[in-house]
């Protein structure tokens, strides 16, 4: 088994720079360039979700990101449209995550053992291209166990329960939800999965699940984002890895 790492990487999900961008059309903001100042302020990797409706990311930035070489993790449901993209874009690595069109973000984790059979060929089809695979999953024992059966590399457990929690001030429900989520991650890791956590991730609620030593990745996107406007991309970045250092 490997050792816990000491350092945590850190992505950051650059999907809404493209909202901002497509609420005007045109080129600004651009969200290579936001890719750029999030890794020269210590991101580790850029996630950008291309979903089906194509709502902030569109193909044209997946190109760009890839031209760019930018260290890409690709978001994206588990479709013969998306496998297609990512075999052809070839992005460092993938996190498949269940969507459904009217939802505003991803809302909850893939059902991997209902879904083993269309799972097990897109994580087949992305390995087999060298792209290293993480399921967006709940911190729940069965889920891990079917990740663990179909081979992936990394799970990214699913922190929006918590951090929803954690904000509505109540310690009963967020203590739980993030024993929940120390019992994943310890499953993960013993079962030689590699473990990531996300959603929902602020300066207030980064430390708990950052402080979990077999978490390796954390993936923070809409706080940064929206933080940036009050005080630039550059400096909320370095704080949340600040925040992320000091946990570990
Ligand atoms: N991980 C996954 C799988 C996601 O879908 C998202 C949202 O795009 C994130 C992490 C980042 O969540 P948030 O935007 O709440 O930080």
């Amino acid at each position: 088994m490997a050792a816990k790492p000491d350092r945590l990487r850190l992505g950051v999900n650059i999907d809404h720079v493209a909202t901002i961008r497509n609420a005007r059309g045109g080129s600004h903001p651009d969200p290579v360039r936001a890719a750029r100042v999030a890794l020269a302020a210590g991101a580790d990797v850029i996630t950008a979700h291309l979903r089906e409706d194509r709502r902030h990311i569109a193909d044209r930035d997946l190109d760009a990101l890839i031209q760019a070489d930018i260290p890409l993790n690709l978001e994206m449901a588990a479709t013969d449209e998306m496998l297609r993209i990512a075999l052809a874009a070839r992005p460092s690595s993938c996190c498949i995550v269940p969507e459904r069109r009217e939802e505003r973000t991803t809302e909850g984790g893939l059902d991997v053992a209902e879904n083993a059979k269309r799972l097990q060929t897109a994580v087949s089809s992305l390995k087999q291209a060298k792209i290293s695979v993480s399921l967006f999953v709940e911190p729940d024992p069965r889920q891990i166990e079917a990740a663990h059966a179909l081979r992936v590399e990394a799970v990214e457990l699913h922190s929006g329960a918590y951090a929803n929690a954690a904000e509505a001030g109540n310690p009963d429900d967020s203590n739980r939800l993030l024993a929940a989520l120390r019992n994943a991650a310890g499953d993960a890791w013993r079962a030689g999965i590699e473990v990531h956590a996300g959603h929902g991730l602020s300066f207030d609620n980064v430390a708990d699940v950052a402080a979990i030593p077999e978490v390796v990745e954390l993936q923070i996107g809409h706080f940064l984002i929206g933080e940036a406007l009050f005080d630039g991309l550059e400096n909320v970045i370095r704080r949340m890895r600040k925040l992320m250092d000091a946990a570990r």
